[in-house]
């Protein structure tokens, strides 16, 4: 692949044209066994039928990340799919709000995994969520979390169960930090679901003020996420003061 490091930024490289003109930069990354292409940004003097053609043949294969919805609607004319539109999203840490009560009987338990927070998740990820279905693989990925610390282990502070008057889980947070796919040390919020049947009753929020005050707890600076359009979660994050750090619309380039 023809790229040079950036001048000014050693973490980024630059795509390079044929005649060797930088057409984009970007900062290349494993996501395990994934190779990606993350924050790709035309340089402004770059045609962009230009980069589109230079990405299809150089980086085959890969998962392609932007903030750039130009690129990204002119990788879809080209005839490749926009696999997800999403906001990468922050909550500072020098103001968080107290811990929410809950009614009666409710609480917030040790983080886990168990067969009635499968079914609720399962259940809350239905046909028409932005992210799609819950899939077996996601279920694969929350378990190896807490089993082998893979990709990598659960933040136990700011993870939480709910827990409902039955003893049964019915929600979850699940948060990890810092982790290698961001550029700041923030806690990431990999997962955070109510079963349907507990929903709307402020739960939500709850499990999210766990999340912030659990982060300050560890001491790191700030919580991040990453909702995809179309989600009402969005809602409650804009309502507790998340505010947006980047636009990220992924395209996966076929392999050549
Ligand atoms: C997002 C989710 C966790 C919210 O759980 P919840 O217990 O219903 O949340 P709350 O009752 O605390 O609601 C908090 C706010 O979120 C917003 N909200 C949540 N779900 C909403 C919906 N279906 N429609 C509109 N607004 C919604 C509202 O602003 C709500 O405040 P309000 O009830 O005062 O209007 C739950 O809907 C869920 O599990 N969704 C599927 C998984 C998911 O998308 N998780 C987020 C990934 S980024």
């Amino acid at each position: 692949m023809p790229v040079r490091p950036h001048a000014e930024d050693p973490a980024d490289v630059l795509l390079l044209g044929d005649d060797d003109t930088p057409l984009a930069r970007m900062r290349l990354r494993d996501d395990d066994g994934t190779a990606v292409a993350a924050e790709v940004r035309p340089l402004p003097e770059a045609p962009l039928t230009r980069l589109v053609v230079q990405v299809r043949r150089d980086l085959a294969g890969h998962r392609l990340e932007t903030p750039d919805e130009a690129l990204a609607a002119a990788l879809v004319a080209d005839g490749l799919k926009l696999d997800r539109a999403a906001t990468d999203m922050r909550h500072d840490l020098t103001d968080v709000p107290e811990p929410v009560v809950l009614p009666d009987g409710w609480s917030l338990g040790a983080p886990g995994w168990d067969d009635d927070l499968a079914a609720g998740l399962d259940a809350a990820y239905g046909p028409d969520h932005p992210d799609g279905r819950w899939q077996p693989g996601d279920t694969d990925e929350v378990r190896g979390m807490f089993d082998t610390g893979e990709p990598v282990p659960p933040l136990v502070p700011a993870s939480a169960r709910l827990v409902d008057r039955d003893g049964r889980s019915a929600g979850h947070v699940l948060c990890a930090g810092p982790v290698p796919w961001t550029d700041d040390d923030c806690v990431w919020i990999l997962n955070l679901g109510v079963a349907p049947r507990a929903q709307r009753r402020g739960f939500g929020r709850a499990l999210l003020v766990h999340a912030l005050r659990g982060a300050r707890e560890v001491g790191l600076p700030s919580v991040g996420l990453s909702v995809a359009d179309g989600n009402p979660a969005r809602r409650m994050y804009d309502a507790a003061g998340f505010r947006v750090l980047t636009r990220v619309l992924t395209v996966r380039i076929p392999a050549a």
